[in-house]
């Protein structure tokens, strides 16, 4: 295993980061990921079923630990954290969008966006307030700021749980098929939502995709089979790609 220092633009770094599962016949997930993420990347993760893309989401997002192996996040050794300090670290500098949204469903989109803040402050407070609504604004639902979750469209909710993912200002979002439970249009809206929040603010996303044509979209693919990275590639930067002429301007009006 590697031990050198993170590098300088790195936000995340992993050395032979293993992960098996226990039980009857233990499965080893991951068999020795290496990977650098850097401050603003836009990351594409693909694979196979089975490959180990969700288990490296999951760790790279401190929701699981690795079994063997070392995750510096912002140069911060997470395996020297606490539960409490992990939390915190997961909290404010990690944002998450999965499939299926998990808004909650007697709640507002607009309250949905400002719960993770309001449990990390412990009070609601007027900054928390501006900040759902500016969001809401960004993805485009001003208008569904105060529908129910449970009454507003797939690629609604989606959107609000983008919007809920930025609410802490995270430098990475980490995201596991965004895109899949979404019609091909809708799901190219959302992707092209969070390209255009990526290219604004910088934010770093990992995205699991198995659609190829959005993996072609992204800076870099890294691609996965059984438990390691089989191949890195960096993509050509096509400004078509960026801005596509079929662009629904409103979605980020
Ligand atoms: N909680 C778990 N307990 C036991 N084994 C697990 C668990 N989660 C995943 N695995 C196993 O680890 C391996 C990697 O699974 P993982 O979910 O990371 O794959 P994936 O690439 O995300 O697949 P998919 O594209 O189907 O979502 C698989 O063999 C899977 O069966
Ligand atoms: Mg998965």
């Amino acid at each position: 295993m590697s031990s050198r220092p993170a590098a300088p633009d790195a936000l995340l770094q992993l050395d032979g980061v293993t992960k098996s599962y226990g039980g009857r016949s233990p499965t080893l997930a991951l068999r020795g990921v290496d990977l650098q993420i850097d401050r603003g990347e836009f990351v594409a993760l693909t694979g196979p079923s089975g490959s180990g893309k969700s288990t490296l989401l999951n760790i790279i997002g401190l929701l699981d630990r690795p079994t063997a192996g070392r995750m510096l996040f912002q140069g911060l050794d997470v395996a020297q954290l606490d539960e409490d300090a992990t939390t915190a670290v997961r909290g404010r500098g990690i944002g998450f969008v999965f499939q299926f949204h998990h808004l909650l469903p007697a709640f507002t989109a607009l309250e949905n966006v400002w719960l993770p803040m309001l449990a990390d402050r412990g009070r609601l407070d007027p900054e928390i307030r501006q900040r759902a609504a500016a969001l809401i604004e960004e993805v485009g639902l001003a208008d569904r700021a105060n529908y129910k979750a449970t009454d507003i469209s797939g690629g609604q909710q989606q959107r609000v749980a983008v919007a809920r993912a930025l609410v802490m200002r995270p430098q990475l979002v980490l995201a596991d098929e965004p895109t899949g439970n979404l019609d091909t249009e809708t799901g190219a809206q959302v992707f092209r939502l969070l390209r255009d929040i990526n290219e604004r603010y910088g934010t770093a996303f990992v995205i699991i995709t198995h659609d190829e044509q959005l993996a072609a979209k992204c800076d870099r693919i890294v691609h996965m089979v059984d438990g390691l990275v089989e191949a890195d590639t960096i993509q050509p930067r096509r400004p078509s790609d960026v801005v596509p002429e079929t662009t629904d301007k409103s979605i980020l009006k």
